[in-house]
This record gives C-alpha cells, sequence and structure tokens, in this order.
C-alpha cells in the first residue's frame, strides 16, 4: 500500500524562536494525531533544520529540506549538498518547486541530477510538477506535466524511482487561495500515474505516492485526500499555523 503523506513546506518563514515555537506546538498537536498510516513532514529553511530535527526526534514528526544542490561538494558558494543533509539524517528534501523553477531557472537536468543526488543519499525526494495558468488556459497542463516527470525522473530505475514521492502543484493554485477542484486534482493525479505506469508497469506505478499541492487548507483537505490518486498533500501557507495544519492531518485520517 502506498503511503499516505502530509508535508508542510514553510519556504522563507519565520525566524528561528517562531519556527522553534511552531514545532513545539505541532508536537503538542499532531503527535495526538499520529497514526501509523500517515507520515507527518516539515520542511523548513536550512538554518532550522538540525534544531527541528532534535526537537522532532522520536516522534511521528519527519524533517525535510527545501532543496539541494546537483553537485556532490566543491566550490558551490552558498549551495547546500545532499551529502550534508544525510549527515544530519535529514530523511525528505523537495526538489524541483515551481518557485524553485521559476525563480532559480531550474531546468529539467538540474532537477533530474538533483533527484539523482537525493536518492544517492537516502534522501527521500518529494518532486513537485505543476503547470502554471497559462498553460491550463490552453488546455496543455496535462502534457508539460508529463514533459516535467519524463525529463527529470525517466531515467531513473523502477526500484529508484519507487523511493520517490510526486508532489502535483498546478502553479496557479500556489499561494493563491484559489485550490485545484477535487476532481481536476485527481484527473491529473490520475494522469500522472498513468504515464508512470506507461514506463515502469501498473504495480510501481501505484506503489508512488502523489501528494496534491496548492492552497490546501482545513477547509478544503477532507475533499481532496478523499480522491483515488490523492496521497496527500504538500501545505504551505497552512502549515505555518499549527492548528490548521493538524486538522490538515486529521483529514487525512478521516
Ligand atoms: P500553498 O503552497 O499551500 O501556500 O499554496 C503550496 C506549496 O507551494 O508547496
Amino acid at each position: 500500500m502506498r503511503k499516505k503523506i502530509v508535508a508542510g513546506n514553510w519556504k522563507m518563514n519565520k525566524n528561528f524562536e517562531e519556527a522553534k515555537a511552531l514545532v513545539a506546538e505541532l508536537l503538542g498537536m499532531v503527535e495526538a494525531e499520529a497514526s501509523t498510516t500517515t507520515e507527518v513532514v516539515v520542511c523548513v529553511p536550512f538554518p532550522y533544520l538540525l534544531t527541528v530535527q532534535q526537537l522532532t526526534a522520536g516522534k511521528s514528526i519527519k524533517v525535510g529540506a527545501q532543496n539541494c544542490s546537483e553537485h556532490t561538494s566543491g566550490a558551490f558558494t552558498g549551495e547546500v549538498s545532499a551529502p550534508m543533509l544525510q549527515s544530519l539524517h535529514i530523511p525528505f528534501v523537495i526538489i524541483g518547486h515551481s518557485e524553485r523553477r521559476q525563480y532559480f531557472a531550474e531546468s529539467y537536468a538540474q532537477l533530474a541530477k538533483k533527484t539523482d543526488q537525493a536518492l544517492a543519499n537516502n534522501l527521500t525526494p518529494i518532486f513537485c510538477c505543476g503547470e502554471p495558468l497559462e498553460v491550463r488556459e490552453k488546455n496543455e497542463h496535462e502534457k508539460l506535466v508529463k514533459e516535467q516527470i519524463e525529463a527529470s525522473l525517466f531515467h531513473l530505475s523502477a526500484t529508484d524511482l519507487q523511493k520517490v514521492v510526486i508532489a502535483y502543484e498546478p502553479v496557479w493554485a500556489i499561494g493563491t487561495g484559489k485550490t485545484a477542484s477535487a476532481q481536476q486534482a485527481q484527473d491529473m493525479h490520475a494522469v500522472i500515474r498513468q504515464h508512470l505506469a506507461s514506463k515502469y508497469g501498473a504495480a510501481v506505478a501505484n506503489s508512488i505516492s502523489i501528494l496534491y499541492g496548492g492552497s490546501v487548507n482545513a477547509g478544503n483537505a477532507a475533499e481532496l485526500f478523499a480522491c483515488t490518486d490523492v496521497d496527500g498533500g504538500l501545505v504551505g501557507g497552512a502549515s505555518l499555523k499549527s492548528r490548521e495544519f493538524t486538522d490538515i492531518v486529521k483529514a487525512m485520517k478521516a
């Protein structure tokens, strides 16, 4: 059975004191909702990784980074490598978030290398894909998302692909308060799974968790999570509020 995952993406928010306070709140609230079937992850800014890792040790909340370099080590000032994350025992890393594709011009080839780095260092990549509004308006969203997946993931062996978590995040739904309808999410998740099946077979495709992201909140999570091919959420804004994030985790159990 594929894993259910609710992952928070804090992006570039919170100072250190606020970050610790949020984790303390989450430990008090999410812990009570912890289930063996849902994995709860918080993807925090690099400077907070170690502290959040220590604060959540032995608890049900797992820690993720929001990016890693495509290089192993060397003269890449300001970058953070996958081996560094592994040395901190960080289990997850977001790869190819649309904000990184858009503002940092991350290419398909670069994201393929970042995915390889993550996998080579025992990190679970949460690989993001999703179309901007103008692409959906032209009805080319399925084509683009398939292309994103093919270009950065289809070089992987079936064994490695099965270690990847995919997050479908339509760019027009991120931070806009405009969520994809449950039907739109289900349709695209089914397309993604079908595309994976076309290359790797149905058994592999069915074992991969596909999360939905884009304005997930406590009000819409249950409906989205109820979709057959939606295995959880990647949550931005709502993951910064302990009560709301906890309610989203609860929605997964419902
Ligand atoms: P949002 O962000 O929930 O604030 O829309 C989601 C994401 O970018 O991962």
